[in-house]
């Protein structure tokens, strides 16, 4: 049994991060586990996750699994959980609940934890207490380990627990079974080293590691050759990608430009820490064509006092800079989106205050708000947290009426423009429309044929809703 351990996580070592390029392989009496079995991964949480997910699934196929529609029907079910805030947790042990009955009228059933929950201490010692009935805890780092994890708990026939508390290496080779086959997520680092006092990541993802920029870019080529029209940059915080290089001078300016002369038709990067953003970054983002108008630009707090306590590193003034900075040179058509946390502890009405003025000021496309939510081994989990839950529901109500009225402002800006969008797939909707998403990651639903699914097309919007837009094809 291998558990993780905070204090070993919260360490970052000098040590040398190596690429490990053939780590992955199936040991040979698991080759054919899965044979005549189905799996079902319920993933929550951000797109890494969603992304870990795609490679957890191509391990599974590659131990002969298949695909099951729903987890009623799967004789493999994996939870890939997310440990930002309360609520993701909760989620997760609800739905451990249901899998419990279904593991009680059908023995055979196996059922793993995988994710950011399994980083957690806490979270390990409770399954170990009360979940006993489980079959096996495996975490972010060792994703790779899937068929040795499921190999040792055949062996044992026990809860198999292997969390790794340290990042280890960077992994090349895992495959990914994608979800889209127009769009894809590219990891171009792991971790954080920037400590923000309320979260979690840097304890659950480890220290920051890039991966080589000459991997990347044979993914996005190999991508291309598929077929695939637009990929996404993930990384907790892309920005300062390459910063962890010992032996070379390339960053996030370097990988942008690289990644966009491939001649992938559209480029999009997520999650900017406002702290790194560079003014050569944004002359890149501007230069090229194919890399999305859209910034993802996580503010967290008006508050220049907040910002503080939060270990943000910035402040209200020097945000609002960068941000007009970024619109100036990416025009009116760029987009920006953010997000927020309310009721951190200690925030007053005038901090609060001073959050729903600056977003008076960035007329945010959209936004993300949250609560405030304390993680056990975060620093701000032990400052004074005297706000009532009253006010902070409040709080965030009022953020939330601000907020959607600007992304309605933003919206019905469009109405009557011609913009063009990647129609990806049916309209949840509306089964007659189709639904993609504008450079700028705006949600249309578009009155089209279905040969145009998969395709960047020219559409007239016709309406402006908070949330989406409406539209029909331009000929
Ligand atoms: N409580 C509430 N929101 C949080 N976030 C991160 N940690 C917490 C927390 N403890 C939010 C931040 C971050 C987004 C991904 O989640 O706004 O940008
Ligand atoms: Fe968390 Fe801050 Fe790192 Fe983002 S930059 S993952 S908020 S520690």
């Amino acid at each position: 049994m291998l558990k993780p351990n905070f204090k070993e996580a919260k360490k970052r070592t000098n040590e040398d991060i190596k690429v490990l390029r053939s780590e992955y392989a199936i040991p040979e009496d698991m080759k054919d586990f899965g044979l005549g079995k189905k799996y079902y991964i319920k993933t929550y949480g951000c797109q890494m996750n969603e992304h870990d997910s795609e490679m957890i699934s191509a391990i599974l196929e590659d131990m002969k699994y298949t695909n099951a529609k729903d987890y009623e029907d799967a004789d493999l079910i994996i939870l890939n959980t997310c440990a930002i805030r309360e609520n993701a947790h909760n989620k997760t042990f609800g739905m451990l609940g249901r899998i419990k009955h279904l593991k009680q009228v059908k023995p055979g059933l196996m059922v793993g934890l995988a994710g950011c929950m399994s980083q957690e201490e806490s979270v390990v010692n409770e399954i170990i207490d009360k979940y006993k009935w489980m079959d096996f805890v495996f975490g972010t780092h060792n994703i790779h380990k899937l068929p040795e994890v499921l190999k040792e708990h055949v062996k044992t026939n026990d809860l198999e627990v292997n969390v790794w508390s340290n990042e280890g290496n960077v992994i090349e080779g895992i495959p990914a079974k994608r979800d889209s086959k127009y769009k894809a997520w590219v990891n171009i680092m792991y971790g954080c080293d920037k400590f923000c006092t309320y979260c979690i990541v840097p304890y659950t993802r480890g220290k920051q590691r890039s991966r080589m920029p000459e991997d990347i870019i044979s993914e996005v080529k190999d991508l291309i050759n598929k077929g695939y029209k637009e990929v996404t940059l993930l990384g907790q915080n892309v920005n300062a990608y390459g910063k962890d290089f010992k032996d070379k001078k390339y960053n996030m300016e370097n990988l942008l430009s690289d990644v966009a002369k491939t001649g992938i038709e559209r480029v999009r990067f997520v999650t900017s820490h406002p702290w790194d953003f560079t003014d050569g970054m944004i002359d890149v983002i501007a230069k090229y064509d194919n890399i999305c108008k859209y910034i993802h630009l996580p503010v967290q707090s008006g508050s220049s006092r907040i910002l503080k306590l939060m270990g943000r590193r910035y402040t209200k003034e020097s945000y609002l800079e960068l941000y007009k900075k970024i619109r100036n040179k990416l025009g009116d058509n760029s987009s920006i989106t953010t997000d927020i946390i309310v009721g951190f502890p200690g925030e007053t009405k005038d901090d609060f205050e001073e959050t729903l003025s600056l977003v008076e000021k960035c007329k945010y496309d959209s936004a993300f708000t949250f609560i405030y939510s304390p993680r056990e081994g975060t620093p701000a989990s032990k400052m004074i947290d005297n706000v009532s839950k009253e006010e902070k529901e409040q709080r965030l109500y009022k953020l939330n009426a601000v907020v959607n009225k600007y992304s309605k402002e933003a919206n019905d800006k469009l109405v009557g423009k011609i913009v063009k969008v990647l129609l990806e797939n049916v309209s949840e909707k509306d089964p007659k429309l189709l639904a993609g998403y504008t450079d700028t990651m705006k949600l249309v639903n578009v009155k089209a044929d279905k040969k145009y699914i998969g395709k960047i097309v020219d559409v007239k919007i016709t309406d402006a809703k908070t949330w989406s837009l409406d539209g029909e094809i331009n000929e």
